[in-house]
């Protein structure tokens, strides 16, 4: 497996070719970043973690029919996942007001939504991710208006599945992004990672911030809400 060259260095994530052309391997980070790669860390053992989550997400969703890049992990920290052409834009759905729409919209944080909210980012770091909406989209063509119809139905289908699965495990999924891709044979497949880096889940009886708000936010304790988050989704306990 050809390990040399890196194909890309993300904030949390690397990408290198492997044997064959349409298989990508993802070395998951230690590194933590936030507000746009300001605020930096390492925190050793949250790769670990954040690969791990994300299997058992997208395990998850493969058992409801939802079509992503996820094939297998092959390390601790490493997993093998189909390679798509990333469309520039992240989905954001929101069930519960936080982050930065609190900061938009005025409304009080844990305010819940009467439906969830969809919203769409242009994935650009010169510019900070401005949101974008529909003609804006069209205008800078980064998706098909076809295309963005279809991440929005797959990211409310997964809002559905993940809501109704962790509010068994004693979970609020307040938020979460996430990023599409279209393989050689130009199928959407959902792609990148679903983890405490890119969702908000909040304890269902104390409101406990579980994900990376607590580094956002300098709440203490991060890599052990991860851990708590990998144990409620029925994973090992890491030492
Ligand atoms: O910051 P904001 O409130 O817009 O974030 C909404 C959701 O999207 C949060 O769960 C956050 O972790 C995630 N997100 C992300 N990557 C970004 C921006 C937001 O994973 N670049």
């Amino acid at each position: 497996m050809n390990t040399d060259s890196v194909l890309y260095e993300g904030k949390a994530k690397q990408l290198f070719p492997t044997d064959d052309p349409q298989v990508l391997r993802v070395v998951y980070k230690d590194s933590a970043t936030a507000f746009n790669g300001e605020k930096k860390a390492e925190l050793g053992g949250k790769g670990t973690l954040n690969n791990q989550i994300s299997k058992l997400f997208f395990q998850l969703l493969t058992e409801h029919g939802v079509e992503h890049h996820f094939i297998k992990t092959i390390s601790d920290y490493e997993q093998l996942v189909k390679k798509v052409s990333i469309i520039p834009l992240e989905v954001v759905v929101r069930n519960i007001a936080a982050g930065s729409l609190v900061k938009r919209v005025g409304l009080p944080e844990g305010t819940q939504l009467s439906h969830p909210v969809v919203e769409f980012y242009y994935k650009n770091d010169d510019l900070g991710d401005p949101l974008m909406n529909h003609d804006h989209i069209a205008m800078l063509e980064l998706a098909t208006p076809d295309q963005v119809g279809h991440m929005r139905q797959i990211s409310l289908q997964v809002n559905d599945i993940l809501q109704l699965y962790l509010e068994q495990k004693g979970l609020m999924l307040v938020d979460f992004k996430l990023e599409f891709g279209v393989d050689l044979s130009g199928r959407l497949l959902l792609a990148d990672e679903i983890s405490p880096d890119t969702c908000r889940f909040w304890d269902n009886t104390t409101g406990k911030k579980l994900d990376k708000d607590r580094f956002r936010q300098d709440l203490g304790n991060v890599l052990e809400a991860y851990q708590e988050i990998y144990q409620r989704l029925g994973g090992a306990s890491h030492a």
